[in-house]
């Protein structure tokens, strides 16, 4: 078994790969089975003392699994408990970060896909959904809220599916680029240096890197790349100007700078809905966001103009 096929899992979270062999890397550098799939031993009760690894193709059959078993069980969870059915959507969107794999990231479509068809069927569980705030700040919890508010928008605007699948899938993949900046960077509490700076700045770029690799909706790519652009010049990564910037560009720049504002970060409280939309309203006012596209998200959201 070669290293670059193989991945390495929680050994947290064992229970998880039941159906599928677990393996262990020897000191050798050659991968032995651990314990192999459908094992009558209850994997959560195994504590072991070295790193386990899954073969990459089952992680992936894996993947598809959970989605199909997870987002199917939003509704009812989110009734059980609203945080529990968005605990779980964080979960599955955790195993699309974790590393580049090409086919990985190409699986999101079945992820969106899902989110839409939950759009189709319960509006408005899914629009409440994406406004709970999370408790704790995390990538993934923006990659989940910004996709909802992408679906929602473009459902409410009576976009095609298509088009919804489209939205949903530039707002849950926005940030890949950040897989290849150092966690530790982007948590940081305390003020970030030059050189940081310049590093997060580049995320756009890393993503479209990302993505330019994978079987992807061109329409995407160019999204992904602007989303941090202003109207005014003022963005990055290359401040770029309003007559440039596409309108999918300018909305998913609101929704971005939206769902941030709403949401605690462990540098900033966050702030309520109708103060999110102050600030935001503000800024379009100097120029920074293009104020008909916020005014548009704003009456989706709060149903009375800005
Ligand atoms: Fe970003």
């Amino acid at each position: 078994m070669q290293a670059d096929k193989m991945f390495e899992i929680d050994n947290s979270n064992l229970g998880e790969y039941t159906e599928v062999d677990i393996y262990f890397c020897g000191k050798n550098g050659k991968f032995g089975l651990f314990i192999p799939k459908n094992s009558e031993n209850d994997l959560s009760s195994i504590n072991p003392d070295k790193q386990l690894y899954v073969n990459r193709e089952d992680r992936l059959t894996l993947i598809k699994k959970w989605i199909k078993r997870d987002v199917n069980n939003v509704k009812a969870w989110y009734e059980e408990d609203p945080n529990k059915s968005k605990a779980y959507l964080f979960q599955v969107a955790k195993h699309f970060f974790m590393d580049k794999d090409k086919s990985i990231i190409e699986e999101s479509k079945y992820l969106v896909n899902t989110m839409v068809l939950m759009f189709e069927k319960y509006p408005d569980t899914m629009e409440k959904l994406s406004f709970l705030p999370a408790k704790d700040f995390s990538l993934h919890y923006h990659n989940i809220n910004v996709m909802l508010y992408c679906i929602d928008f473009a459902k409410k605007n009576k976009r095609t599916k298509d088009e919804l699948v489209i939205a949903g899938l530039t707002g849950f993949l926005h940030d890949i680029g950040k897989i290849d900046i150092d966690e530790e960077i982007l948590m940081k509490v305390d003020t970030l240096t030059k050189s940081e700076i310049t590093t997060i700045q580049n995320h756009p770029r890393l993503g479209i890197r990302i993505l330019k690799d994978c079987k992807i909706d061109e329409r995407i790519i160019d999204v992904v790349w602007e989303h941090h652009e202003r109207l005014d010049g003022s963005g990055y990564p290359r401040g770029k100007f309003a007559e440039s910037l596409g309108m999918h560009s300018r909305l998913l720049a609101i929704i971005d700078s939206f769902d941030a504002l709403t949401s605690e970060r462990p540098y900033k409280k966050r702030l309520s809905i109708m103060n999110a939309f102050k600030s935001l309203m503000e800024e379009a006012d100097r120029g920074k966001y293009d104020s008909m596209i916020l005014k548009q998200f704003a009456k989706c959201f709060i149903g009375t103009n800005l």
